[in-house]
């Protein structure tokens, strides 16, 4: 294509290929655009260097590693899972003849459990290095286990053929890279950047980050942007899905409005052309973000981080950020991880405006004041030291890598976090109270889920009801089952519908819900039109269906066994079911308590909560005793979210294992482990192996 050999990068072609030629390992770092992801592989396999093996080039967005692979089996002129292909959680595109792999960094993670020197590679690449996600940040210290010594710590047997690594970045931060990989070159693309005028919409007077939403700024500064100013794309960062789509809704209302005539100042500017962008946008929709506008028409792109620098979108010429970000962290007082909204930092509000510089200088409008700015933090604290560990630790376990708290991180999290994961653990009986991997471990980490969900599925099989299992779990992995319209009208009927959709699954539980919408929607003649009628969402479904089949071929190879009496075996399915759900959620038991509105978690912080008025047992708690729930909301109650009943005979054994262990004995167990005062783990089963290669858990 025309268009590639104008980006930055292509000057560099040479120089690259033979520093890379020369180099074990290498950073490569340029502004966001510059052609790194989509360009750089293409150089390296046109110049024969990933003959010994696949490219494979790792991505922290899903949707980043879709779109790329996309984008440039387009450039190369070849179908998309041949050459060029991609794989994601619960989505493999890829065939023997794939030379150049994108993929979540979540996947490598998982390939690397199967195949411990990534022998089907000849270059890693580990892009967006910047972003700092968990299992990139994991992947750092794994490769460096790959590389000859004495850049490796020579612990890994060493390849046939040694690996080389490439750690590719925006201009954040490089030089720690570098020193990460004793001080391996860095390689850096000169780019053009236009100056980029700040503007606070917000005086101190104004702005109260307490009290101000920013949404109340939002449309106002949009439209005023696009009336009064020349023409360009106006890129807004907003934080996730539901207020992106809604604020699309609004920005519509008022463009409907607008009279090109006499309200709209530059004449060149003709039309408007809204469009959303956020990770679960389904991939045509995407696509569109990439295709330049017809001539006159000025695109508003309304986006979470992602635009930030995971995807570049042309044309921009003014950012409207809001200052915040929705980020997973994990609350150590539930033990589960949310999605929380909090204020972005300074470089990523630096690395925000700066795509409006990228082609012409450019604006950008802070929906904040000055002060507010002066209080964000420098940098954004890596997602390892504010993330659930549980997943990664087991891989690491699994791995042979037994010493996790001596593991060389780039930035280390905090012991707490680790000792945290190790309990949750400990809870599932994935691992024993040395902190050394069980056989149930060993099944766990099969699966593409976080362990609680894993441990169910498990016990679904041995209770003979995963038919009925794997649906449920399958529909907790994604997102969004259930439409909820802002218009009035609307959201009644979704509400009519919802509610018929709980009496279908018998009105029992929120699980029986989503079992009775899965089936429901299969059974009906056309799915689609099942959906739009009780406002499910498709797309969800559908990804749900893929999901049941690859998580069914996982625990078809699983030998579990039948620990269930005849007695349990006879018992209605529907029990069944709630008994394999209660196994794996017992650590998110609660009780009713006396005023029998209110239930008490029992993870030891006994936290007053109430049922979520989504619920189909929201009304019922009188009628309730224990139940386990899939999630807990903090708003300002504290809701449980997806609920079912549970007996108290069943909870009764499994309860007491969360007082059992002391998370500091378990980190104490590593400690010593790395002082060698405790025997090493016996790896009597080997590493695990591993033929499925999914990623854990993905964001966006
Ligand atoms: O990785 P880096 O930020 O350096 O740049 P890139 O992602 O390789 O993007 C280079 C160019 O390709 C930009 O102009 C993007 O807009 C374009 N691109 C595209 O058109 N479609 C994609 N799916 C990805 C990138
Ligand atoms: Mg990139």
């Amino acid at each position: 294509m025309a268009s590639q050999s104008k980006l930055p990068i292509a000057t560099y072609r040479e120089a690259l290929v033979s520093s890379v030629r020369e180099n074990q390992t290498l950073v490569v770092t340029g502004e966001t655009g510059c052609g790194k992801t989509t360009q750089l592989p293409q150089f390296l396999h046109e110049a024969g260097l990933g003959e010994g093996g696949m490219i494979g080039i790792t991505q922290p967005r899903r949707m980043a590693a879709i779109s790329v692979a996309h984008r440039v089996s387009e450039e190369m002129g070849k179908s998309l899972g041949g050459t060029v292909g991609y794989q994601v959680r619960f989505d493999d595109c890829t065939s023997p003849d794939t030379k150049i792999k994108y993929m979540t960094d979540g996947c490598l993670l998982r390939e690397l459990l199967d195949d411990h020197t990534l022998s089907s590679y000849s270059i890693i690449i580990l892009d967006e290095a910047h972003e700092r996600s968990l299992a990139t940040d994991v992947l750092f210290g794994l490769t460096k286990r790959l590389l000859p010594h004495p850049l490796g710590d020579g612990s890994l047997k060493q390849r046939d053929r040694p690996l080389k690594l490439i750690v590719m970045s925006a201009t954040l931060d490089v030089k720690r890279f570098s020193e990460f990989f004793d001080n391996c070159p860095i390689f850096t693309i000169p780019g053009r950047v236009y100056p980029v005028s700040i503007h606070y919409s917000f005086t101190d007077e104004t702005f109260d980050p307490m009290k101000t939403s920013y949404l109340s700024r939002v449309e106002q500064v949009v439209m005023d942007t696009h009336m009064e100013k020349g023409p360009g794309d106006i890129l807004v960062f907003l934080t996730g899905q539901q207020e992106i789509e809604s604020m699309c809704d609004k920005l519509f209302k008022s463009a409907e409005r607008i009279d090109y005539e006499h309200d709209v100042l530059c004449k060149d500017v003709l039309g408007l052309a809204i469009l959303p962008l956020y990770g679960s946008l389904p991939t045509e929709q995407q696509q569109r973000i990439f295709k330049q506008s017809e001539r006159g028409i000025r695109r508003i792109i309304v986006s979470t981080n992602i635009a930030a620098t995971s995807v570049t979108v042309d044309g921009v010429v003014y950012v409207i950020d809001s200052g915040y970000v929705k980020q997973l962290s994990f609350n150590p007082r539930t033990g589960l991880d949310v999605l929380a909204v909090v204020p972005i930092s300074k470089s990523e509000a630096e690395q925000r405006a700066g795509r409006a510089g990228r082609t012409a200088p450019g604006e950008c409008h802070r929906l904040y004041s000055q002060s507010f700015y002066n209080s964000l933090n420098q940098n954004t604290i890596p997602e390892i030291q504010r993330a659930s560990l549980s997943s990664v630790i087991l891989d690491f376990k699994c791995m042979g890598i037994s010493n996790v708290i001596e593991f060389e991180y780039l930035d280390p999290p905090e012991e707490r976090m680790i000792a945290e994961a190790l309990k949750q653990l400990y809870y599932f009986d994935a691992i024993n109270d040395k902190g050394q991997v069980t056989p149930l471990g060993r099944q766990i980490v099969q699966f593409p889920l976080q362990p609680n969900l894993s441990r169910v599925l498990l016990k679904s099989k041995s209770l003979e009801c995963e038919e009925a299992v794997l649906p449920i779990v399958a529909m907790l992995s994604v997102e969004n089952v259930f439409i909820r319209p802002s218009s009035k009208k609307q959201a009644l009927e979704s509400m009519e519908a919802h509610k018929e959709l709980q009496e279908a699954g018998g009105g029992t539980s929120d699980f029986a819900t989503l079992l009775a919408i899965y089936k429901l929607a299969m059974e009906s003649g056309n799915q689609k039109r099942w959906c739009r009628d009780n406002y499910v969402h498709w797309r969800s479904l559908k990804t749900a269906q893929s999901i049941v089949g690859q998580l069914k071929n996982i625990l078809n190879k699983q030998e579990v066994l039948g620990d269930s009496t005849e007695e349990i075996r006879a018992a209605p399915l529907g029990e069944r079911v709630r008994q394999s759900l209660c196994f794996g959620l017992f650590s998110n038991a609660a009780r009713l308590a006396p005023n029998r509105r209110s239930f008490r978690t029992m993870d030891g912080h006994s936290t007053v909560a109430f049922i979520h008025p989504s619920s189909v047992l929201f009304g019922c708690e009188d009628s309730l005793d224990w139940i386990v729930y899939h999630e807990i909301v903090d708003t300002a109650k504290t809701y449980l979210r997806t609920v079912c009943p549970v007996r108290y005979g069943w909870v009764k054994d499994l309860l007491p294992r969360l007082h059992e262990v002391d998370a500091y004995r378990l980190s104490d167990c590593e400690r010593k482990r790395s002082l060698g005062g405790e025997e090493e783990e016996k790896e009597e089963e080997g590493p695990v192996s591993k033929k499925q290669s999914l990623e854990k858990e993905e964001k966006e």
